[in-house]
């Protein structure tokens, strides 16, 4: 087929739309371009189905790139690009109202809602087929909604179990692990997958429950650091429920008395070691982790033990989550660091209060913009922090707010190194009233 013939349809398309816009339909003009669309979509279906593509702003007709400079062909690259639509193929049984349908159709407003194919059906124009653009975004995004949900249910699921677990403590005095182990192995196969998300999660808290919020949280930072140090899965494990645990010793006393809170925090170690030794399990890291994670490397902290002794690696590797859990969350009496301020003073306690190793391992699987702050970037917009980007300093920011402070109704990711902005500073939540884990 001649370039012609498409050129002319192509012509013909966009004075209609053009018309449509300008005319009501009994007007002259509306119906001289409907009659010359017409005579066009019939001349290029004589020899078969005709199909229009677009991309990246060029048209083709089937794979042959058409002169840009036609007239009309600007406007309908746009206007199909804008449409979200990829290809037309008119059949050779095309008819008017297939026609004016068509034109309608793309005269419309594009919207997220509109769809073109379904709209053409739904007003019964049968002889167009329309190929529309997958919009990759908006399946990534679907996807990572999902998997948010499902991360959700996983941590809500943990909270029940730990809110069981404690109310059995408390009333017989057993410990009962039950499902806790298959949940943190759940937990485990998605930091395998995907550690930003399960970081994520870690923002999550609750002025009500806090206790069983920090035991996880916990133990999601300790994972991390375990991960990052390559113990192996089985010992991974095995860290996260002595995490999960590490303050079980808690549950045998009232915290919502003053006195009972400050004999808590001194005794919660010993109590809570003398709870896990009723464990049926072989497994004793529980047990060693609840009784050491107060104790300092240098002999300092609490319980008091002989010169020489050495605590277990999980203690040391629970303290520094515990600690940074602890850092970033907003107690009754003060305010929460953001998480780049708990990183400096997590290396400032390697001076006395934790394994210094192990501390910066920790801070560096953390990166320099941990996941859940919020920065502003030089564009002015503001996001927070969601996964580690493609250098230490642009790491991948969903953004909460556009360049002119307007809130996002839905969510966009930046990889902050290939649209080339950077970050200008770390914004406190506070100051922007937000929770951080509503957007994480
Ligand atoms: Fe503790
Ligand atoms: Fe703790």
């Amino acid at each position: 087929m001649e370039d012609r013939i498409a050129l002319e349809m192509i012509g013909a398309l966009s004075a209609a739309r053009k018309a449509t816009h300008l005319y009501p339909p009994a007007h002259p003009k509306y119906r001289e371009a409907v009659a010359d669309l017409v005579s066009a979509v019939r001349e290029c279906v004589v020899e078969g189905p005709f199909t229009l593509n677009v991309h990246l702003g060029r048209l083709y007709q089937g794979s042959r790139v058409l002169p840009s400079d036609a007239p009309g062909a600007h406007a309908m690259a746009e206007a199909l690009e804008a449409h979200r639509v990829e290809s037309i193929t008119l059949e050779p049984d095309a008819s008017e109202h297939d026609a004016i349908t068509l034109v309608e159709v793309l005269a419309m407003r594009p919207s997220a809602t509109l769809e073109v194919a379904a709209e053409l059906a739904r007003r019964g124009a049968s002889a167009i087929t329309i190929a529309e653009f997958i919009d990759e975004d908006a399946v990534d995004a679907e996807e990572r909604d999902r998997l948010r949900e499902q991360d959700r249910a996983l941590y809500k699921r943990l909270l029940s179990v730990l809110r069981t677990l404690t109310a059995k403590i408390q009333e017989t005095g057993e410990p009962n692990v039950g499902e806790a182990g298959a949940i943190v192995e759940g937990i485990l196969a998605r930091l395998m997958d995907d550690g930003a998300a399960v970081l994520g999660l870690a923002t999550m808290n609750s002025q009500n429950e806090s206790n069983l919020f920090h035991s996880i949280n916990t133990m999601i930072y300790a994972l991390i650091l375990g991960n990052e140090l390559g113990i192996p899965e089985e010992g991974l494990s095995s860290l996260g429920v002595a995490a999960l645990l590490h303050d079980i010793g808690k549950v045998a006393f009232d915290m919502s008395d003053p006195i009972q809170a400050e004999q808590a925090r001194f005794l919660h170690p010993k109590v809570g070691a003398d709870i896990l030794s009723r464990l049926p399990e072989q497994d004793r890291t529980p047990l060693l982790v609840a009784y050491e994670h107060h104790m300092a490397p240098n002999g300092a902290g609490f319980p008091e033990r002989e010169d020489g002794y050495v605590t277990h690696p999980y203690s040391r590797m629970v303290a520094i989550a515990d600690r940074y859990d602890r850092l970033t969350t907003a107690k009754p009496e003060g305010f929460a660091l953001t998480p780049d301020q708990a990183v400096i003073q997590l290396l400032r306690d390697t001076a006395n209060l934790l394994d210094q190793t192990l501390t910066r391992l920790f801070v560096k699987s953390l990166g320099v913009f941990p996941v859940g702050c919020i920065v502003r970037l030089t564009d002015h917009s503001v996001g927070v922090v969601c996964a580690s980007g493609a250098d230490a300093l642009h790491p991948r920011v969903r953004l909460m707010y556009d360049d002119e402070g307007i809130a996002l109704e839905s969510p966009r990711e930046l990889e902050t190194a290939e649209v080339e902005v950077g970050i200008v500073e770390i914004v406190n939540p506070d100051s922007l009233a937000v929770t951080v884990s509503d957007h994480l």
